[in-house]
This record gives C-alpha cells, sequence and structure tokens, in this order.
C-alpha cells in the first residue's frame, strides 16, 4: 500500500493544537474543575506524553503497512511531544510555583519522580533542537545515536507517570502496554535484521571463494 501523506501535513499541524484550544477553552470558559492549576498540568502532560508515543509509532506503523512517506510525521509528532512537554514544565515552574525558584529547587530535590520527568525533557528538548533535516546532516551517525535516546525518554516518561500517581492505574497501564509492544516490535525487528545480516555473509564469502583466479 503506496500512499502518499505529504499533502495531509497542514491539516496534521492544525489537528496536533486541538488538545492546546481545548485546554485554553477549559479556561476560559472555568471548566478545568476545581484544582484549576493540577488539571491544567496533568492535561500538558498527558498530551505531551501522548505525542511522544505516537512519534514512537511512526516506524512500526510504516513497517507493517509499508505507508510511505510517514517518516516526515515522525519529526512533527515528535516537535509537538517536546513542545506540550514545554508547556507543562512552564505550567510548573510558572503557575503552580509563580517562578519561586528556591521551592521549586526543594521540590525538585524532594520529588524523586520529577527526577525522570527532568530526564525526559532533556531528552526530548535535545531531540527537539536537533530534529531539522540540517542538524541530521551536520551531526551525521552521532544523529542517530542521540536519536536512538527517544527509548530513554519513554521510559523515564513513564517511570514519572506511575511514581506520582494517585489514582486511577487504567490509563498508565493502557500507556505502558503500548510502550512494552512498540519496543517488543523494535527488538523483534533488529533480531530479524540481524539474522539476515547473518545470512548474508557467507553467501557473500562463497561467492567470493567460487570466484576463479
Ligand atoms: C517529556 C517530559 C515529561 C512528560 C512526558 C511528562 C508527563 C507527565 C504526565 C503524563 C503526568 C501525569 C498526568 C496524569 O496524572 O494524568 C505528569 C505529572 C507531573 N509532571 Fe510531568 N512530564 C514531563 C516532564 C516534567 C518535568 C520536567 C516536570 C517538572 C519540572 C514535571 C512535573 C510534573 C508534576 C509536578 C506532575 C504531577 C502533576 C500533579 O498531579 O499535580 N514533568 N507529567
Amino acid at each position: 500500500m503506496i500512499m502518499q501523506v505529504s499533502n495531509l501535513r497542514p491539516f496534521t499541524v492544525a489537528a496536533c493544537l486541538i488538545p492546546l484550544l481545548w485546554v485554553i477553552f477549559d479556561i476560559a470558559f472555568d471548566n478545568l474543575g476545581p484544582n484549576q492549576m493540577q488539571a491544567l498540568h496533568i492535561r500538558l502532560g498527558d498530551w505531551a506524553l501522548r505525542f511522544l508515543w505516537i512519534t514512537l509509532a511512526i516506524t512500526p506503523v510504516q513497517t507493517v503497512t509499508k505507508w510511505r512517506g510517514m517518516s516526515e510525521y515522525r519529526q512533527l509528532f515528535g516537535l509537538y511531544a517536546f513542545f506540550y512537554a514545554s508547556l507543562h514544565v512552564m505550567a510548573y515552574l510558572a503557575v503552580d510555583h509563580v517562578f519561586a525558584w528556591r521551592i521549586i529547587g526543594i521540590d525538585i530535590i524532594e520529588s524523586s519522580y520529577i527526577w525522570f520527568g527532568l530526564l525526559a525533557y532533556i531528552i526530548v528538548f535535545s531531540l527537539g533542537i536537533t530534529s531539522s533535516k540540517a542538524s541530521k546532516k551536520l551531526m551525521g551517525k552521532s544523529w542517530k545515536k542521540l536519536h536512538r535516546f527517544i527509548y530513554t525518554a519513554a521510559g523515564a516518561a513513564m517511570i514519572h507517570y506511575f511514581w506520582q500517581l494517585k489514582g486511577n492505574l487504567a490509563e498508565p497501564l493502557f500507556y505502558l502496554l503500548i510502550i512494552v509492544m512498540l519496543l517488543g516490535f523494535r527488538i523483534v525487528m533488529w533480531f530479524k535484521n540481524k539474522q539476515l545480516s547473518q545470512m548474508m555473509i557467507p553467501k557473500g564469502r562463497i561467492a567470493i571463494d567460487t570466484e576463479p583466479d
């Protein structure tokens, strides 16, 4: 199935802003519930996580469906993960703590789950600022190595999520299941590619050995 999806890009860019508009709408109409700050923070964190998961799902979906032209969407969704994670962090700094740096410092030291959030954010930030084609060209092989850290970011974000959990386990377990499946898929593909390349080596050698002098 070969389909060109690049003409959907402007629509996708706009659609990814809907969660933000939805939050703004809820703020404007006082719809965030009794604990507005917490609700804002949680909603932005949830969307950062969702976009991270969507980014990670692109390669497996492309492999299974052979749907070409999706890789440019991986960068787009990754940038939205970075965008919503940045808003989540800004909400923590500006809305929750009004930039009271001493209190923020103490909170970060005392709340182990934030360490994992910070780790995830540092990675997502690094991937976001190096996501352009120019950076890819400039960084060469190290670009791929750096961008593999997206799995570390996903793991750290998952720990961050579970560690601060106050109640309902259903949603985080759902995200955990998805990331385990995506990671499982990557591992299976890695083994398959390794087996394939091992099968190719003896063939190459035989071809060289049987060459007439
Ligand atoms: C890529 C980075 C990050 C992602 C994907 C992320 C995602 C999340 C998610 C999904 C939640 C739980 C929301 C829920 O209960 O449904 C959460 C909660 C939280 N996050 Fe993050 N986070 C990230 C980085 C950070 C950073 C850097 C900080 C602080 C500096 C932070 C502070 C918090 C806090 C304080 C909560 C608890 C909110 C509450 O219940 O009051 N997060 N985050």
